[in-house]
């Protein structure tokens, strides 16, 4: 199918320790959707992403960029980072330049990019993360939410096909959590694929068109919004509880305080039930 622009076959992940991170993941991500990836500490949601930017290769089992083998355990690995931008979870361990500025145009310089369209695209990113002011701060001096949006600049500066968001939402405060939605949001409707990886399924349900519930290194249970979050027993497995929507609206619904059999996906639309 040429919508699929990622795809996972049966990929096995040992780290050098002897830990089996992945165990037989099969994956497709459509281009232009937005993908969750949910589930407990440990399940492997950050080897996922490391292998579908081409950090880790698989140990077993084939990785597909629209269509074309990328990665396995012989084939060494395209530059996949070009394609694929990865935000990680902990600043810390991406950012590594002296100021915001240099840290932000770091990525477009290594793609070759003319003076002027790297200025262009680290002003465009430093406006989207609101970090101008900050340009031309030493990084190590920013507070952990300074970093995290620098972080995300860093990569919206690649200007990369797909954008992986590891725990996008761990030390930023509501404020910039509603901001970094919003940059979601610009980023889809650009025709970006999102993918990101949370616990936090109150987040993730409205936001998702599509989610792979994982736990212990493999896919237990995927589907839309409406095939997921019905899966009660599942979700529990997953150690995952049931967005607050829903069981107020599953409430609402015992008590025959509303007739609307249409899942809600956000607040608004639950007020409007009532
Ligand atoms: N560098 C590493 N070396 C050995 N084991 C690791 C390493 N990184 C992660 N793991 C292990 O791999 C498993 C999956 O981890 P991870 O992908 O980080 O999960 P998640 O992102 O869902 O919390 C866990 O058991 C974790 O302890
Ligand atoms: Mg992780």
């Amino acid at each position: 199918m040429d919508n699929i622009i990622i795809e996972f076959k049966n990929v096995h992940y040992q780290y050098p320790d002897g830990t089996k991170a992945l165990k037989g993941i099969n994956i497709k991500i459509p281009k232009g959707k937005k993908i969750v990836f949910l589930g407990p500490n440990g399940c492997g949601k950050s080897t996922t992403f490391l292998q579908m930017n081409g950090v880790l290769r698989p140990t077993e089992g084939d990785i597909y960029y629209k269509g074309q083998l990328v990665s396995n355990k012989k084939k060494p690995k395209k530059d996949l980072w070009k394609e694929v931008g990865f935000v990680f979870q902990d600043p810390e361990i991406q950012l590594f330049s002296a100021n915001v500025y240099e840290e932000i145009s770091f990525g477009p310089k290594n793609l070759g990019l003319s003076h002027e369209e790297i200025r262009e695209r680290v002003e465009e990113a430093m406006k989207d993360t609101n970090v101008t002011d900050l340009q031309q701060k030493p990084v190590h001096y920013l507070s952990g939410g300074e970093k995290k949006r620098v972080s995300i600049a860093d990569i919206l500066a690649m200007d990369t096909e797909v954008i992986l968001f590891d725990e996008p939402t761990t030390s930023l405060d509501p404020k910039h959590i509603e901001a970094l939605m919003k940059i979601l949001e610009e980023l889809h409707e650009g025709g970006k694929t999102l993918i990101i990886s949370t616990h936090d399924v109150n987040l993730a349900y409205g936001w998702g068109d599509y989610f792979y519930i994982m736990k212990e290194g493999a896919v237990l249970l995927e589907g839309d919004h409406q095939e997921v979050f019905k899966q009660k027993e599942l979700l529990q497995k997953a150690h995952l509880e049931i967005p607050w929507i829903l069981e107020i609206y599953q409430y609402l619904l015992d008590n025959n305080k509303t007739k609307v059999l249409q899942p809600p996906r956000n607040k608004e639309e639950l007020l409007s039930y009532l």
